[in-house]
């Protein structure tokens, strides 16, 4: 199995904080059935600034590591970048890390806020020839009230990824039911761990991968562990036509 976002690397941001984190992080992966990591370290998100030379080092020295302890996981390099106003600009600077040097690039936006420059910024993102993945919209607070806002980027060719940890329940039942949701309607393309350590945030790709195959059977667990695969391959993703996440009826009314 494939994790393509993760806070595996060590002394980076609020994820893994010692080798001996990262070496816990790393043994729990394994054991949760994942064979390749992406490290997606914060990047811009007014705490973290973790630049592309910064995590290809750390990621070159997490792999030395691991081959010197005999553990069968490969950490790739990645960013989980915050979405503002420069960029593309650092895009072109060669600060920004796209997953594992491919077209696919994380963007986060604030859990309270969907910036009103975000449309544009993701369009621009394209025009460069990237492809933006939001992560984890299903704890946005914007996007749970107004899901036709996720519905018109991903529409206008954005993909998004939810968190294991959210589709298993671990955020509670609302998160869970909107990640649900989002996954019915074809508004997510990834699930990942978004793991920051092996306690109260850690892996749960078994338990999402469980929920989905109970939800909506084989199909979707294939579809989402081949969207990994292609997505660190640098090839298409599998896309189905997005839909608009339905009305919930209101208690009481019906
Ligand atoms: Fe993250």
């Amino acid at each position: 199995m494939i994790d393509i976002h993760s806070h595996i690397l060590p002394g980076l941001d609020d994820g893994a904080q010692t080798e001996e984190d990262f070496l816990n992080m790393a043994k729990a992966a394994i054991a949760d059935g994942i064979t390749s990591i992406v490290a997606t370290p914060h990047h811009q998100n007014g705490s973290y600034m973790n630049s592309k030379g910064t995590i290809e080092k750390a990621t070159e020295i997490s792999n030395a590591l691991l081959n010197d302890k005999g553990l069968g996981l490969t950490v790739l390099p990645g960013q989980e970048c915050r979405l503002y106003g420069e960029i593309l600009e650092d895009l072109e600077r060669g600060e920004i890390l796209p997953l594992n040097h491919s077209k696919y690039v994380f963007v986060e936006f604030p859990s309270a806020q969907v910036p009103r420059f975000s449309d544009k910024l993701l369009y621009d993102l394209q025009l460069a020839g990237k492809i933006p993945v939001i992560v984890h919209p299903e704890r946005n607070q914007v996007f749970m009230k107004k899901p036709d806002m996720l519905y018109e980027f991903v529409k206008n060719g954005a993909l998004t990824q939810v968190t294991a940890a959210s589709v298993a329940g671990k955020f509670g039942k609302k998160i869970k039911s909107f990640s649900l949701d989002l996954i019915e309607v074809n508004l997510t393309h990834f699930v990942a761990s978004d793991a920051h350590n092996t306690t109260n945030r850690t892996f749960h790709m078994t338990d999402a991968y469980d929920v989905i195959h109970e939800e909506f059977g084989d199909d979707l667990v294939y579809f989402f562990q081949e969207n990994a695969h292609y997505l660190i391959g640098n090839q298409h993703v599998m896309l189905e036509q997005p839909k608009q996440v339905k009305k919930k009826k209101l208690f009481g009314l019906f």
